[in-house]
C-alpha cells in the first residue's frame, strides 16, 4: 500500500525538524501568559519536572509508535495492533486532531503576519501605547484583513510542506530554528535592558509556593503536553521519518530540552518588557498582541529606531515559530492522504490548504461578524482551541502511551528503545522508562483530564 517513504537525514536533521514543530505559539504566546496567571515561577518549576518526567516518556512513546510502524499516524494504530477495529478508528483521530489545530493555528500565525508588517511601516512606534494595544481588538474583528493574513500564512506553509520531507520541511527547520534562537537572544537582550525590567525578571526567578496547587500542576502538564506537539500525530509522523539506526532517546530529550529552553527564553524575553511597561502580568491571550506593542510604543517615544527594530524582530520571530509548528500539523493530514489514497503530495498539500483554510476563516470570522455564533458559550475559535487543547490532545496521548505501555509487546519497546540492545545506556535506563510510560504517564494523563473539569 505504502509507496518508497521518505526520511530525515541524520540526528541534528530530526531534533530541529521535531524542535521545530515543538516551539511555536505554544512557547511564545502561551508559556508567559500561563507563567503570569499561574505564579510565575512556581509554575516553571512545576512546568520542568512534569515535562521531564511524564511528557518526555509520552514523546519516546509516540516516536516509537511512528518509527515501529513506518507509517502515518492512522495507519500507524492499525498496522502495530493487526487491524484491531479499536485501534484502527483511534488512528483517525491522529489525523483529525493536527487538521483541526492548523485552522486556527493558522488564524494566529496571520496575525503574526499583519504585526510584522505593521512594524516594518513603523506603525506601532508612531502610535500612543494605549493606541498600540489597542489595535488588536478591531483588527481582529475586522472581517478581510485577518483572513487575508491567515490564507497567506497558511499558503506559505503548505508550499513548504508541499516541498517534502527532506528538502521542503528538513532544510526550513534547518535554516528557521538557529534563526530563531538568536532572534529571541536578541530581543532578550533588548528586554531586560529595559528600565524596571528587574521585576519582571524576579518574577521568574521567586517562586511563590502557595501556587502550587493541583490546578497548577494540571495547567502545567497541558501546556507541556502542547508546547511538545504530544497528542497531535505530529510526533507519531514526525518519527514514522526517523532512521531505525537514531537513538530516539537522544533525539527526544534533545527536543525536549530545546523547547524548554526556548519557552524559557521566551519568559524572560517578555515579561521584563510586561513588567517594564508596567502592565499586568495575567493579561490573558493577548498578552502578545496587546502587551508587546504597548511596550513597542511606550519605549518608541524615547528609542524609536530601536523599537522597531526589535519590533519587526518579535513578530518575525513568532512567524517563523508558528510556522514550522504549522508545517508539523499540515504534515500529517498530508501523509494520510499520500499513503491512503495515493494522492500525489501536491495534490494532498491543496486538500489541506483548503480544507484548514474554509475552516480557518470561519474561526478568524468569530472575532468579529460571526462573534454570536457560539457553540456551548463558545465562540467558533474558543471551540476548536478547547476541545483540541483540552479534550482530544489529552485524550489521543493517553491512547498512545496505553498503546505503547500496554497493548505493544514489551519485547517490541525494548527494540526500539535499545535499538535491538544495541544501545547500552538505554538499555540501563529502560525499565524506568518503561515504567513511566506504563503507570505513571497515563495515570498523569487520566489526572489532568478530570483537574481540568473539576477546578
Ligand atoms: N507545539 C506547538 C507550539 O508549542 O506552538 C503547537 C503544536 C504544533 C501542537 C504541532 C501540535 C502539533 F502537532
Amino acid at each position: 500500500m505504502t509507496t518508497k517513504r521518505e526520511k530525515f537525514g541524520g540526528r541534528m536533521a530530526v531534533i530541529l525538524a521535531m524542535a521545530g514543530s515543538a516551539i511555536g505559539l505554544g512557547n511564545i504566546w502561551r508559556f508567559p501568559y500561563m507563567v503570569g496567571e499561574h505564579g510565575g515561577a512556581a509554575f516553571v518549576i512545576v512546568y520542568v519536572v512534569a515535562t521531564l518526567l511524564i511528557s518526555l516518556p509520552v514523546f519516546l512513546a509516540e516516536v516509537m509508535i511512528g518509527r515501529r510502524s513506518h507509517t502515518n499516524s492512522r495507519d500507524a494504530f492499525a498496522r502495530l495492533s493487526r487491524q484491531h477495529p479499536f485501534w484502527k478508528w483511534a488512528g483517525y483521530l491522529t489525523i483529525l486532531i493536527p487538521t483541526l489545530i492548523a485552522c486556527y493555528y493558522s488564524v494566529i500565525g496571520g496575525w503574526s503576519v499583519e504585526y510584522f508588517l505593521k512594524s516594518c511601516s513603523l506603525s506601532f512606534v508612531r502610535m500612543s501605547p494605549e493606541e498600540a494595544s489597542g489595535f488588536f481588538g478591531p483588527f481582529a474583528a475586522s472581517p478581510w484583513t485577518p483572513v487575508i493574513m491567515h490564507l497567506i500564512f497558511l499558503g506559505i506553509t503548505v508550499a513548504v510542506v508541499a516541498g517534502g520531507v527532506k528538502s521542503g520541511i528538513e532544510k526550513f527547520s534547518k535554516i528557521s530554528l538557529p534563526v530563531l534562537f538568536v532572534l529571541i537572544l536578541m530581543i532578550l537582550t533588548y528586554s531586560v535592558s529595559l528600565p524596571g525590567a528587574g521585576e519582571g525578571v524576579r518574577y521568574l526567578l521567586h517562586p511563590d509556593w502557595n501556587e502550587l496547587t493541583p490546578r497548577t500542576f494540571a495547567y502545567a502538564m497541558g501546556q507541556s503536553f502542547y508546547s511538545l506537539s504530544l497528542g497531535m500525530g505530529a510526533i507519531i509522523t514526525y518519527g514514522s521519518y526517523v532512521s531505525k539506526k537514531e537513538n530516539i532517546l537522544t533525539t527526544s530529550a534533545g527536543t525536549a530540552v530545546s523547547d524548554l529552553l526556548f519557552a524559557i527564553l521566551a519568559g524572560f524575553a517578555i515579561m521584563p518588557a510586561v513588567f517594564a511597561a508596567g502592565i499586568e502580568p495575567g493579561a490573558g491571550p493577548g498578552l502578545i498582541f496587546q502587551s508587546i506593542p504597548y511596550v513597542f510604543a511606550k519605549m518608541g517615544a524615547g528609542m524609536p529606531v530601536l523599537s522597531a527594530a526589535v519590533s519587526i524582530l518579535f513578530f518575525l520571530a513568532i512567524i517563523v515559530a508558528a510556522m514550522t509548528s504549522c508545517i508539523s500539523l499540515v504534515e500529517v493530514g498530508v501523509s494520510f492522504l499520500m499513503e491512503r489514497s495515493r494522492m500525489s503530495r501536491g495534490r494532498a498539500c491543496l486538500i489541506l490548504f483548503l480544507l484548514c483554510g474554509g475552516l480557518g476563516v470561519l474561526c478568524s470570522l468569530s472575532f468579529g461578524p460571526l462573534a454570536d455564533a457560539k457553540v456551548a458559550g463558545m465562540t467558533i475559535f474558543d471551540l476548536f482551541d478547547w476541545t483540541c487543547s483540552n479534550i482530544l490532545l489529552l485524550l489521543m496521548a493517553l491512547l498512545a502511551v496505553v498503546f505503547v505501555g500496554w497493548i505493544l509487546p514489551r519485547r517490541v519497546v525494548h527494540d526500539e528503545f535499545t535499538n535491538g540492545g544495541r544501545l547500552a545506556f538505554n538499555e540501563r535506563l529502560f525499565p524506568a522508562v518503561y515504567f513511566l510510560i506504563k503507570w505513571v504517564a497515563p495515570i498523569a494523563v487520566v489526572v489532568i483530564f478530570f483537574t481540568n473539569f473539576i477546578l
